[in-house]
């Protein structure tokens, strides 16, 4: 069985990218793969700082993460636009990851989306995310999802509002199952 990480870049407790991440994982999980939901708030890192890393070691969260992501076949990250880049959270998060040396990023094929209450659902950023996955070897999916109006993008059962981006969750689904590593 096929094993699958969603994760949002935002821990805000009404947050659009978790609803995302969640609505992907559903759809996948519709397609028979084993999902896990991270939600970050339970990965506790401080701001990446070299001397800290060289003192402490690596911190018990990263280590954990990084297991979980050279173990699972697909990973879709929901990533808010900050200032047209990514979260603070979620970079951080990356570079602690990226200190591990079980190549947590070489195993599962990625797929990127974001959520934004603006009409262009936060794809500014997507750029930025996926030129860092593809420095850290990751394979990327091609499509970008992006959700707008986000505030009002979910019914309350999680589904999304719009067929039309529903369609391209779908797709995003199909790549995951279809594009993978050799
Ligand atoms: C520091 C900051 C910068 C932001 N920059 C952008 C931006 O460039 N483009 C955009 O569409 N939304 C931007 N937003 C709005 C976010 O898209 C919005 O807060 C969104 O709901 C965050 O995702 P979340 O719902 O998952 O927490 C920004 C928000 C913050 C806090």
């Amino acid at each position: 069985m096929l094993k699958a990480l969603t994760l949002s870049g935002s821990v805000r407790a009404a947050s659009s990218n978790s609803r995302l991440a969640k609505a992907i994982g559903e759809k996948l999980m519709e397609e028979g793969v084993d999902v896990t939901n991270i939600d970050l708030l339970n990965f506790p890192l401080e701001l990446f700082n070299e001397d800290s890393e060289a003192a402490n070691g690596e911190p018990d969260a990263a280590v954990e993460l990084a297991k979980m992501f050279a173990e699972a076949d697909i990973i879709f990250i929901a990533s808010p636009e900050y200032n047209g880049s990514v979260s603070p959270l979620l970079k951080n998060t990356i570079d602690w990851i990226s200190r591990q040396k079980t190549g947590p990023y070489k195993n599962a094929t990625f797929g990127i989306g974001a959520a934004s209450p603006g009409k262009m659902g936060g794809v500014g950023g997507l750029g930025h995310l996926r030129e860092i996955l593809n420095k850290l070897g990751a394979l990327v999916v091609p499509l970008t999802l992006g959700v707008g109006n986000s505030f009002n993008a979910f019914a309350p059962n999680g589904d999304f509002r719009e067929d039309m981006v529903g369609r391209r969750a779908d797709n995003m689904v199909k790549q995951l199952l279809n594009i993978r590593r050799s």
